[in-house]
């Protein structure tokens, strides 16, 4: 078996939520297998050894890292992902840790300088990079189809899952953060946020985030744990279309709206109210294809899409927000005393 096609051997740390969504996919890629799976929970390790016994699973996450896996992907929380993808580069293990990649960027600056001396694969789990609607919307804005870019608009809101170790900033702009980095490719020159902890003391539930980027194009985050409906969106006003791409109605996940307004001197606002076009996507499951990305970067040594250095820029503007929430609350609390 030549290195392209060889048996590539994966362990996955941290059986919760996710961790199975991921082993399912990379059980699904060619000539791939997870071999290992670890959490410091017993009882979410005792259905696998029912179900698949040929798979190890452990308590000691040491068993991984002497383990002869070839890849390590980290779902555990936030706060755990920098010592367990650390510990996982330093035994020669390539790394997909889930987002975001670390919890500061001291500690993603750290990764990404190790996976570059170990000459190692780190990707991180932007799940939403590999979306092919995301795709089809970032070649729409970089081929000029909607024009000069006013402002993009962001919502991911439900009830919940609430968590208790990061706020929703961390927990769920990650996703926005890297679509918008993603479809723009470029990074904010500034933020500002506004947010609220309404069910736990100082764990921020909703939250809104601008960030402002050159030419005076701004986003706008709206993230919550606390909202009766589920809303995944991202709407793009650009001044020749505008687009709506509304990840939880797969029938219409990208519209294109050709409407628009031109303010002009004299008779004043002329308002175009054009078509609306509904783009065919071949729909694959972005996890499988964000799988595949990490499989493929091993065996070519080619840089993911998602690899560590787009990570730090995630990071990076979520620990911009954090220091401006931190700074502004500081200040609130000296005007109250
Ligand atoms: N890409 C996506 O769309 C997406 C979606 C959901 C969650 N996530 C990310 O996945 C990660 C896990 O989230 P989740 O929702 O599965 O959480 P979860 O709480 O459901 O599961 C986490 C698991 O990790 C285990 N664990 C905790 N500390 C550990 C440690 N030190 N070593 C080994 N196991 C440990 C827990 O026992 C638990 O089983 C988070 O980073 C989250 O941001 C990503």
């Amino acid at each position: 078996m030549d290195t392209k096609t060889k048996e590539l051997r994966f362990a996955v740390i941290g059986w919760g939520y996710w961790g199975p969504k991921i082993a399912r996919n990379l059980e699904s890629l060619p000539h791939a297998s997870v071999t290992m799976i670890a959490d410091l929970d017993e009882r979410r390790l005792t259905g696998i050894s029912l179900q698949q016994p040929w798979i190890k699973t452990t308590t000691e996450l040491e068993d991984v890292f002497r383990s002869n896996v070839d890849a390590v992907v980290i779902a555990t929380p936030v706060r755990t992902h920098y010592r367990l993808a650390k510990e996982a580069l330093l035994h020669g293990k390539h790394v997909l840790v889930e987002k975001p990649l670390t919890a500061s960027v001291e500690e993603a600056e750290d990764l990404v300088a190790i996976s570059r001396q170990q000459n190692l694969i780190l990707m991180v789990g932007h799940t939403f990079e590999y979306s092919p609607a995301v795709n089809e919307l970032r070649k729409l804005i970089q081929s000029g189809d909607l024009g000069k870019i006013y402002s993009i608009e962001t919502e991911r809101v439900n009830l919940g899952l609430f968590r208790n170790d990061i706020n929703v900033i961390w927990d769920l702009a990650p996703h926005d953060v890297s679509i918008l980095l993603y479809l723009l490719g470029k990074t904010p020159e500034q933020v500002r946020v506004q947010a609220h902890a309404h069910l736990q003391p100082h764990i921020h539930d909703v939250a809104h985030l601008d960030l402002e980027f050159d030419d005076g194009m701004n986003a706008h985050i709206h993230v919550s744990w606390l909202h009766p409906c589920k809303i995944r969106r991202v709407t793009i006003i650009g001044d020749a279309r505008m687009a709506v791409y509304d990840d939880t109605n797969p029938a219409e996940m990208l519209k294109i709206y050709n409407k628009g307004a031109d303010v002009h001197a004299d008779p004043g606002v002329s308002y175009r109210f054009g078509e609306s076009i509904i783009p065919h996507i071949d729909w694959i499951e972005p996890l499988r294809l964000e799988c595949e990305d990490f499989a493929n970067s091993i065996r070519t040594g080619l840089l993911p899409r998602a690899h560590g250095g787009v990570g730090l820029q995630v990071v990076k503007v979520l620990a911009a927000v954090q220091e401006k929430l931190d700074m502004q609350e500081k200040d609130d609390a000296t005007l109250v005393a």
